[in-house]
Parts: C-alpha cells; sequence; structure tokens
C-alpha cells in the first residue's frame, strides 16, 4: 500500500518538476564506446546517432521520428519499477540501442537484471494536431514498462519482439516530453526458464555466448490520423493471388484501398477495395515470380481513410509435395534444394546489435556471393530490416524459435536435470512463439518455422509440445512449412525430419547415428513421410591469430573439428559438402544447413572470423561445389507440380479491380 502511495505522489508532480532538468536529446556528454575483446570495420562508424533508417519497411508512413541516440540509464535493484526517478538525471550515458553487454553500449557490464532508461523528446510541430502518436519499440530484452512524463503508458515482455504504445493522451504536444523504460533481464538466473537462444549469464562451454540487455533495436514515434491501420498481414502466391488482412485501430468494419504497382513505377498493377478486420483476396495478373535466383519485390500501397501505408511483398508458394517418389519441399510448385548457412546474428562490438544496417547486410551478401540460396536464423530474430534484406537479395529464411535454456538441474535428483520447468515456462513459450509468427509472416523470404533446437527447454514426456504447436504454427501461418524439432528427439510432428550431424552429414539417409543425449529415443532412419533434412553439419574450425579472435587465449578457440591451415579448413570444408552432394544424389536429402556464417566468441567455425574481417572461403572452390548441389538436386525432381501448396488455389476471390 505505502509503495503505491508514493507512486502516485510521483505522478502528481511528474509535469511540473520535468522540463526544466531533462537530459536533452542529442547530447551524447559522458558516452564513450567502450574498447572490447573485438570490433569489427564498422565500429567506427556508429557514432552517436545509430540505426537512422526507418526501422519498420512494410509498414511505412511519412511522419516518424527516430528516438536512438545517447540515453541516461540507471542500475537498480528488484521493486524499483513503481517509483519511476521522473526529473532526475540518470547517472550514466547509453547508446540505444544497444545490449548493455556490449562496447557499442558504452556501459559493457553484465549482471544488471534490473535498470531504468531515459531520454526525452519533442513531438514534431508539423505533426498533424488531432492526430494520434504512436511509441514502437524494434525489441527489449526482456521485460519493458515504459513512462512518458512520470505515467506508466504500458507493459511488454518477450526479448525479440516489437510492441507499441499509443501515447498521445500522456504527452505535451509543444513542450518537451520525458520518456523513461524500465527493464527487467533475469536471462538464466536461478530457475528462469525464458526464450533466451545462445545467451547465457551462467554457463561456460564452447556454445554460449554473451547475453543481451536491454533496449536493442530502434526506438521511434510516428504519427497517424485517429482512425489508422495497426498491422499489415499480406500472402502474395504464385497464382497472383494476394490474401491480405489489414487490422485497424477502430473496431467497426472500415473500407480500405489496396494497390499492387508495376515494377519501377507508380502506375497500378492492381488495386482492390476491402473491408478491415478479415482476409481479402484479389488477383494480380502475371506477376514476375520471386525466387533466391530472381528475387523480384513489388511496392503496395494502402490507403485507410486519412491514413496511408507503403509496403511491399514477391509473389512466391511454398508447399511440399512428392516428386519421383520423394518428399520435397516446393518453390512455386518445384522442387527448391536449399542451402543455407547457420546464421546466429551475433557481433563482437553489438552482440545482439549489428553495428549497422550496412553491416547486417554484409554477411548476407558474402553468402549470396558463393551461391547460398536460404539462412536458418538461428534462435533469434533480427530486426525487421534483416527480413527485407533476405527479400532483397533472395534468401528462403527458416526462422529458428529463440530456444529455452536447454535444462535445469532437477531438484530431486542432484545428478540429473530436467528439461521443462513447468506448465507457466511452457505457456509462455507458447505465447511468444505466437509472437514471433504473426510478427514475421508476411515477410517474403520466411520459407519454414523451427519450433525448438536439438530438444533444448522440450518436454520429453507425453503429450509431446511440438504436436499442438505445430497446429498453432499452421493455423497463425497456413503458407510455410513447420521444422517441429531441428535435431535429437523427433516424434514425427511436422514437414521435416532433420538430422544433426557433426561433421559429417547424414542427410535423408537409412542410416543416422544417435548423437546428443536426449532421454526418450531417436529415430535412428530418415522417416520417408517427411522432408529429409540436414539443420546443421559442418563445424570445421580453424583457430586465428589474437587480432582477430574474442578470446586471446588458443584453449579457447574450439570448434567440432579444427584445422590448422585455411588451405585444410577449405579441403575438409569442401569434402563434408562432397559428401552432403553424394546423399542428394542417393538418398532422399532436400536441404543443407552448413556451421557457420561468422566465428561466435569461442567458436571458431565459420565462413567468416568473427570480426568479418577475414573470409576463409575459398571462393571459386566454394561456388562451384555448392553449384554442384542445385545440380545434384536438378537430377533428382526437376519436374513441376501443379502449385496446390498451402496459401494457394485460393478460392472466393473477391471484386478486382485491374
Ligand atoms: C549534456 O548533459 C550533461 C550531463 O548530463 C550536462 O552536464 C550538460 O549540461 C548537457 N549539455 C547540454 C547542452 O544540454
Ligand atoms: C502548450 O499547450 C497547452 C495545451 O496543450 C497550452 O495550455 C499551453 O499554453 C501551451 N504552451 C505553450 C508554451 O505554447
Ligand atoms: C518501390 O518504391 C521505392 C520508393 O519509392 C522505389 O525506390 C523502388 O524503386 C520501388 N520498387 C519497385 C520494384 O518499383
Ligand atoms: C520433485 O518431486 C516432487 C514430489 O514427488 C514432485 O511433485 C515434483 O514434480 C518433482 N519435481 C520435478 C522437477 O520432477
Ligand atoms: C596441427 O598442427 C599440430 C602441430 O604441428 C599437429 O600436432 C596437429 O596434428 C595438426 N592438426 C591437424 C588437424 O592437422
Ligand atoms: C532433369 O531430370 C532428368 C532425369 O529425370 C535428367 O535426365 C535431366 O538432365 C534433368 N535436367 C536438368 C536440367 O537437370
Ligand atoms: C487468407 O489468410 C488467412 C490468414 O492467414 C487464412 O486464415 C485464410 O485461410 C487465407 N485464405 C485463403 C483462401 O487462403
Amino acid at each position: 500500500m505505502r509503495a503505491l502511495r508514493a507512486f502516485s505522489t510521483i505522478l502528481a508532480s511528474a509535469s511540473i518538476v520535468a522540463s526544466a532538468i531533462l537530459p536533452r536529446q542529442g547530447n551524447s556528454t559522458g558516452y564513450q564506446l567502450q574498447t572490447g575483446p573485438l570490433d569489427t570495420p564498422w565500429t567506427a562508424d556508429v557514432g552517436t546517432n545509430p540505426w537512422p533508417e526507418h526501422p519498420r519497411p512494410r509498414v511505412e508512413r511519412a511522419q516518424w521520428k527516430n528516438l536512438n541516440g545517447v540515453w541516461r540509464w540507471r542500475s537498480v535493484t528488484a521493486g524499483q519499477v513503481e517509483f519511476p526517478p521522473t526529473g532526475q538525471i540518470l547517472e550514466r550515458s547509453v547508446l540505444i540501442p544497444s545490449c548493455l553487454e556490449s562496447a557499442l553500449s558504452g556501459i559493457m557490464e553484465r549482471g544488471h537484471l534490473y535498470s531504468w532508461f531515459q531520454t526525452s523528446f519533442d513531438v514534431p510541430s508539423d505533426w498533424p494536431t488531432g492526430n494520434r502518436v504512436l511509441i514502437n519499440f524494434g525489441a527489449v530484452d526482456y521485460e519493458a514498462t515504459v513512462f512518458v512524463n512520470g505515467k506508466r503508458v504500458g507493459f511488454h515482455r518477450g526479448g525479440y519482439f516489437e510492441f507499441t504504445f499509443d501515447v498521445t493522451d500522456y504527452l505535451s504536444m509543444n513542450g518537451t516530453n520525458e520518456l523513461l523504460v524500465h527493464v527487467f533481464d533475469p536471462t538464466d538466473t536461478g530457475r528462469y526458464q525464458i526464450p533466451i537462444g545462445k545467451q547465457t549469464l551462467t554457463r561456460g562451454g564452447m556454445i554460449w555466448y554473451t547475453p543481451c540487455t536491454g533496449i536493442w533495436q530502434t526506438v521511434w514515434l510516428e504519427s497517424t490520423p485517429a482512425v489508422y491501420i495497426t498491422k499489415l498481414d499480406l500472402a502474395a502466391g504464385a497464382d497472383g493471388n494476394v490474401n491480405v488482412t489489414v487490422h485497424s485501430s477502430t473496431n467497426s468494419f472500415s473500407t480500405y484501398e489496396i494497390t499492387v504497382h508495376e515494377l519501377g513505377s507508380d502506375i497500378a498493377k492492381a488495386t482492390a477495395l476491402c473491408i478491415s478486420g478479415s482476409p481479402c483476396i484479389f488477383k494480380v495478373r502475371s506477376p514476375d515470380l520471386w525466387t533466391p535466383d530472381s528475387p523480384t519485390l513489388y511496392n503496395i500501397t494502402v490507403t485507410h481513410g486519412s491514413d496511408s501505408i507503403s509496403s511491399y511483398s514477391g509473389f512466391r508458394t511454398i508447399s511440399r509435395g512428392v516428386i519421383d517418389g520423394v518428399e520435397r519441399p516446393l518453390l512455386n510448385g518445384r522442387f527448391e534444394f536449399f542451402w543455407s548457412p547457420l546464421d546466429q546474428g551475433f557481433w563482437p562490438d553489438g552482440i545482439y546489435t549489428p553495428p549497422t544496417v550496412e553491416a547486417m547486410r554484409y554477411d548476407l551478401e558474402k553468402l549470396k556471393e558463393v551461391g547460398f540460396n536460404a539462412i536458418r536464423k538461428h534462435i533469434k530474430v533480427e530486426p525487421a530490416l534483416y527480413y527485407k534484406a533476405a527479400d532483397e537479395l533472395g534468401f528462403l529464411v527458416i526462422q529458428d524459435m529463440p530456444s529455452l535454456r536447454p535444462d535445469l538441474p532437477d531438484p530431486n535428483n542432484s545428478c540429473g536435470s530436467v528439461r521443462l520447468e513447468g506448465p507457466d515456462a511452457q505457456a509462455e513459450f507458447n505465447r511468444q512463439l505466437g509472437l514471433l509468427v504473426e510478427q514475421l509472416k508476411s515477410y517474403t523470404s520466411i520459407f519454414a518455422w523451427t519450433i525448438y533446437n536439438e530438444e533444448w527447454g522440450q518436454a520429453t514426456k507425453p503429450p509431446f509440445p511440438e504436436f499442438p504447436l505445430t497446429d498453432l504454427v499452421r493455423s497463425l501461418d497456413p503458407t510455410r512449412l513447420v521444422n517441429a524439432v531441428s535435431g535429437w528427439t523427433d516424434h514425427t510432428a511436422g514437414d521435416f525430419d532433420d538430422n544433426h550431424h557433426y561433421s559429417t552429414p547424414q542427410c535423408g539417409s537409412p542410416f543416422w547415428s544417435v548423437q546428443g543425449s536426449g532421454p526418450s529415443g531417436y529415430n535412428s532412419a530418415y522417416d520417408p513421410s517427411r522432408i529429409g533434412l540436414q539443420g546443421e553439419f559442418g563445424g570445421v574450425g580453424q583457430q586465428l591469430p589474437f587480432e582477430h579472435a574474442w578470446f586471446d587465449d588458443l584453449a579457447r578457440q574450439t570448434a567440432y573439428e579444427l584445422t590448422n591451415t585455411t588451405e585444410e579448413w577449405n579441403y575438409r570444408c569442401i569434402q563434408n559438402i562432397v559428401q552432403l552432394r553424394e546423399q542428394i544424389e542417393r538418398y532422399a536429402c532436400s536441404g543443407g544447413v552448413w556451421t557457420q556464417t561468422t566465428d561466435v566468441e569461442g567458436e571458431v567455425n565459420g565462413l567468416m572470423s568473427y570480426d568479418r574481417r577475414i573470409n576463409r572461403m575459398d571462393k571459386g572452390l566454394w561456388s562451384s561445389t555448392i553449384q554442384s548441389l542445385y545440380d545434384a538436386a536438378a537430377k533428382r525432381g526437376n519436374g513441376s507440380m501443379a502449385i496446390t501448396g498451402r496459401g494457394a488455389g485460393l478460392d472466393g476471390l473477391q471484386e478486382v479491380f485491374t
């Protein structure tokens, strides 16, 4: 009770004390880039105006304002969320967006479970009065409680997902506004079992990395009319059918107009009038299809009352079918062999936050150069601009759900462990899986969803969670494939039978050796009723001079298999990839995932070093070997099927204006 009363006293006096002493936006005093174990070629470009690009390319409005830059920060203890330090100037400077643990943050410290972040902003004077003002966060790890001018405007849980609050009623339109964000991030302390991917505060070992705490993606304001578009769900198939749902801030039915533009011009290729809140289907005649080799994207505009947004999409259909007796993934009705790196999205200077958009695209460009047509985005979610880059460059993205920590000590058995803490951890994982699919399902490049990686946090006693979760994902997004479990314990859920094996592949083959230590048994051979996939293999490494390594200690530079020279590294990698090709020729292998895009901390098995300054690949050798995978796959199934996959063959065409 006492706490609550104190809280409301602060609220009452907030707007009076605020404006005179607020830290000013754009004041970078006190911010100092830290010197981490390793930087990248982009570290020095970041400065104090990071990520200036519009952060949400699929729903873009003209009037927006970036709030990134140097903010103020204070580490606190539990129980402070009810006491926002309104009107105080917090002691330390921090760069937003960043992870507190990163050099770029200016803090570079671990273990701050609770903290306050603070900035101030003016609402641009040319924004129409009577409009709404929304505040958007790309991602805050892990829980965010947001205050504007001392008043609590909202709460969000989940370290990888975007969220928006309408703050209009809390703002001064003609003065300075104070923004305070309370962040709580337990990562894997205590018995917390929440989606964290590879972050850890407590474990050592080769495959666990520095955690990320805080506001690690762009924060921004936008101005919208009183009635506005809150979400745009859109799937465009190879048959030219567009299935669109516009969600509106008003609950009553209202109309909108959607236009797909001709390539390279503002002229309409197709326009439809639809009603918000439920699917609307219309046809675009003979669109150029999107494929990894030819990633054509069409501009789209949507007008809803006086709200207008720009967007885009490619036309393609993802499905599965039997070709020459083998279950295959199909793109636009044809078997598409997919060749992907395991891509973790870690950076030595920014940890989870890539230093710049150019740096983020650089990884994708280097992969494209040698012929990768897919990406397994491994137990992390990237900023929206990453998925736009994948759409533009032509990658099929296998998006993993960020995993729970693998297991916890068993309270009943000091030598044992439990995979899942309990029903609350499961329920929160399920909820966040829904957020993942809702957030990314309208990007053209998304090809498949992965629910579990290697049994991490996956309950292993019946009822097996991957069955209802596969149904959940299919109900939220019927247009993609589902990889229910990538590696380890498989009970036949989903569209893939995915084997992990290092260093050699065992893809769609009758022989699978048991790997890992799961308690509930394995398939020991490929299950022909699903698509055969090598979800991880390779992991061939090479130790590096200390100026390119995270650890100045060779004993901590490790891999599944180490080579001594770059020449040896190329030889061993290509040997493994040639084995995969032989399995494409002989067995039911439909895709391979090579570990991995870059070195990450102590794992030195990247195609590139962690700082991206060394590219280990012999480009000619890799390009020709990768091409030989596609050629081998084409020989096994170059027949095409009628396009009947999920998301295509749409019935009930609405009125169409072309
Ligand atoms: C910038 O912030 C510092 C530290 O809070 C403060 O001392 C200084 O007066 C500010 N400068 C301006 C121009 O606001
Ligand atoms: C700011 O706007 C409020 C109404 O929102 C008004 O009462 C106040 O006089 C304005 N102040 C200035 C300095 O224009
Ligand atoms: C889409 O619109 C953007 C911005 O107007 C333009 O730069 C781009 O060329 C357009 N793309 C196509 C395919 O027309
Ligand atoms: C430990 O044992 C208790 C009592 O049998 C049981 O209720 C509880 O579920 C067990 N905990 C785990 C994690 O198995
Ligand atoms: C690497 O070099 C060391 C020292 O010459 C040797 O002992 C080791 O066998 C070599 N390892 C490989 C994989 O060639
Ligand atoms: C298509 O497959 C047949 C065998 O089914 C093969 O003879 C032919 O060379 C393949 N075509 C291409 C372009 O790979
Ligand atoms: C259109 O999309 C919605 C949402 O994904 C889906 O439920 C519906 O089945 C789709 N309609 C058709 C005809 O595919």
